[in-house]
C-alpha cells in the first residue's frame, strides 16, 4: 500500500511547498483542490488543510465540512487551515485590525503535544494572516502563543486534530521541518518508504505492465523531466522507445548536437530532426509574443507529428509531465499570465495513448530519479529552458542572424557561470537580445550597435523568482568578453526584476 498525505489547497501560494516538505520526508502526497477529498481513497494517512489568501467570513470563501474528515484521519490546519477548523468547530475567528506578515517568535508552546515535540522556547515562526481564532471550540486547547496570537497553535484534546497559525512550511520557520514530520510520522504514523529508488523499482514495474510489448514515441527537449521521463522508459521497455528531438533552430549554441550525443551516450534510440528552416520561414516578421509561441507550438506538431507517423506500429505517447504542470491549482484571480504549454493538443490529434510516468514528481524528486537512473550530471542539473527557445529571448522579429548574435552571447555567459563555479547556484541564466541599438567607441571607431541584457535567477519552482547576486567581477568578465568577441554587441546591461511582479523571460 502507497500511504499518502492529502494536502487540500485553499488557494494559499505555499500549499505546493507544504507539498515539497511532505516529500522531503519520504512520504508521498497529493495537493488537491479543497473539495476534491477522495473518500474511496485507502491509502489517505493524514489530511493537511492548507492556507488561504481568503477570510472564513468572505462569501465566496472556499469551505468544506471539517466535520466530515473528522474522526478518520489526523488533521492538521495551516493559517486558514486552522481557522477552518476553529470556525467550524464552533470557535471565534476575527480580523487582527491589520495583517500580520514576518517574523514571530512562540513566547508559549506546550511540549507535551505531539505536534511540538522538540520544540524550544522562543522558537521563531513565518506568520501571514489578516483574521486571528480569539475562541477555540469546545474540548481544545491552546499549544502553542506569540506576543501577538494567542492561540498560535491548537489540539483537540480527544482526536488527532492540530492547527497552527503560522506557515511551518515555509523556510523562516525554523522548526517547521521538526513540525511537519511530527505530524506525518509520528502523528499520522509514515512509513517514510516514498524515495527515488523505491520510486524507480515501482515505476518501472507498472511501465512494463502498462505498455506490455507496445511501441512508445516520446519527444525529447534536451531538458531534465523529457531526458529523465526518456531513461526511465528505457530501463523499463529499452529500444521499443522511440525518442524524436527537434531542433526549431532556437536553441542554445551546439545544444542540437551535444544533446544528441548524451542521449546516445544512454542508449536511446533518438531521431533528430532539423527544421529550423521552416520555423526561420514561419517565423518571419513576426515581433508579437504570444504569436511567436503559438507558431513555434504548431511547428514543433508538424514536425514531430510527421516523424511520428514513420513509426506505424506505436500505440503511446510518452511525456515528461511533471506534478506542477498539473497542479490544479487554485489561481483565485482567474487568469493565464502566459501560455507555456508546448505541444497541447498534440495526444489527441495523433490518436496515441498518453503514458506520463513523472506526473507525480516535483522537479527536485525528478533529479533524484535521473541519479538514480545513473545519468549525466550535466543533463540532470541543466537550467529550465523555455520550448520556444531563444525565439522568446529575441524581442522583435526573429532572424537567423539574430540567433547566432544571441547564441553567441549566450555560449559566454552560460560558459563563465560554470567557469566560476555559479551555475548550479542560480535557477536559470540567458541572455536577452533587445531592440535597442546604442552608441559605443571601439579603438577609434564610433560604434552604433545591440544591447543584451543577461538574466540570472535564483528560485525554488519558477513560481517565483529574484535576481541572482552575481559578482561584480564575473559580470566585467562576461561583459568584456560579450563586447569583444560577439560582433554586433555593444552594450551589456543586467536584469534586476524578480518575478513577480516580472516574469523570468521577457517575452
Ligand atoms: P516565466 O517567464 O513565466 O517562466 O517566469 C517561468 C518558467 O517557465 C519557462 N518558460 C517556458 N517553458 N515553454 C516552456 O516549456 C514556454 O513557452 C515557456 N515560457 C517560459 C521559463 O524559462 C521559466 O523557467
Amino acid at each position: 500500500m502507497q500511504q499518502k498525505i492529502i494536502i487540500l489547497d485553499f488557494g494559499s501560494q505555499t500549499t505546493q511547498l507544504i507539498g515539497r516538505r511532505v516529500r522531503e520526508l519520504n512520504t508521498f502526497c497529493e495537493i488537491l483542490p479543497y473539495n476534491k477529498f477522495p473518500r474511496e481513497d485507502k491509502n489517505v494517512i493524514g489530511v493537511i488543510l492548507s492556507g488561504s489568501p481568503m477570510s472564513v467570513y468572505d462569501k465566496e470563501a472556499f469551505k468544506i465540512k471539517v466535520s466530515e474528515l473528522r474522526g478518520k484521519y489526523p488533521i492538521l490546519g495551516i493559517c486558514y487551515g486552522a481557522q477552518l477548523i476553529s470556525y467550524e468547530g464552533g470557535g471565534r475567528v476575527e480580523p487582527c485590525g491589520k495583517r500580520e506578515y514576518g517574523r514571530a517568535r512562540l513566547e508559549y508552546v506546550d511540549k507535551q503535544c505531539p505536534l511540538f515535540k522538540g520544540f524550544e522556547d522562543g522558537s521563531q515562526v513565518w506568520m501571514s494572516h489578516g483574521d486571528t481564532i480569539t475562541a477555540l471550540p469546545k474540548g481544545f486547547k491552546c499549544t502553542a502563543s506569540t506576543d501577538d496570537v494567542k492561540y498560535a497553535g491548537f489540539q483537540c484534546e480527544d482526536e488527532e486534530i492540530y492547527g497552527v497559525q503560522f506557515h511551518p512550511e515555509v523556510f523562516h520557520t525554523t522548526q517547521g521541518t521538526e513540525l511537519l514530520r511530527n505530524f506525518v510520522v509520528n502523528i499520522c504514523g509514515s512509513r517514510q518508504d516514498w524515495s527515488a529508488a523505491a520510486f524507480v523499482e515501482t515505476t518501472v514495474k507498472e511501465l512494463r505492465e502498462q505498455l506490455g510489448e507496445d511501441r512508445v514515441i516520446l519527444g525529447l527537449s534536451g531538458g531534465v523531466d523529457s531526458s529523465v521521463c526518456a531513461a526511465l522508459l528505457h530501463r523499463a521497455i529499452g529500444q521499443r522507445l522511440t525518442c524524436i528531438f527537434v531542433d526549431h533552430g532556437m536553441l542554445r549554441k551546439n545544444e542540437f548536437a551535444d544533446v544528441m550525443k548524451e542521449y546516445e551516450g544512454l542508449g536511446l534510440n533518438v531521431i533528430g530532426v532539423n527544421a529550423s528552416k521552416k520555423f526561420f520561414r514561419e517565423l518571419a516578421g513576426i515581433t508579437e509574443p504570444e504569436r511567436k509561441r503559438k507558431i513555434i507550438g504548431a511547428g514543433f506538431i508538424d514536425v514531430f507529428d510527421a516523424e511520428a507517423q514513420k513509426i506505424t506500429d506505436a500505440k503511446w505517447l510518452a511525456q515528461g509531465t511533471i506534478y506542477p504542470d498539473r497542479i490544479e491549482s487554485l489561481n483565485i484571480t482567474g487568469r493565464t499570465i502566459k501560455s507555456h504549454h508546448n505541444v497541447g493538443g498534440l495526444p489527441e490529434k495523433m490518436n496515441l495513448k498518453l503514458c506520463e510516468p513523472l506526473k507525480w514528481l516535483f522537479k527536485d524528486e525528478v533529479r533524484r530519479v535521473g541519479h538514480q537512473l545513473q545519468m549525466p550530471e550535466k543533463l540532470i542539473n541543466r537550467h529550465p529552458f523555455p520550448g520556444p527557445g531563444l525565439a522568446v529571448r529575441i524581442l522583435g522579429d526573429i532572424t537567423p542572424e539574430k540567433v547566432h548574435v544571441l547564441q553567441e552571447a549566450d555560449d559566454i555567459f552560460i560558459k563563465g557561470l560554470h567557469k566560476w563555479n555559479l551555475y548550479d547556484k542560480v535557477w536559470q541564466a540567458g541572455v536577452i537580445l533587445l531592440p535597442v541599438k546604442s552608441v559605443g567607441v571601439m579603438g577609434d571607431e564610433r560604434t552604433y550597435e545591440r544591447a543584451v541584457a543577461l538574466r540570472a535567477v535564483t528560485s525554488t519552482d519558477a513560481m517565483t523568482a529574484d535576481w541572482a547576486r552575481l559578482p561584480y567581477d564575473f559580470m566585467a568578465e562576461v561583459s568584456n568578453e560579450i563586447i569583444n568577441n560577439v560582433q554586433g554587441v555593444n552594450r551589456v546591461c543586467y536584469d534586476i526584476s524578480s518575478k513577480p511582479p516580472s516574469t523570468i523571460e521577457w517575452e
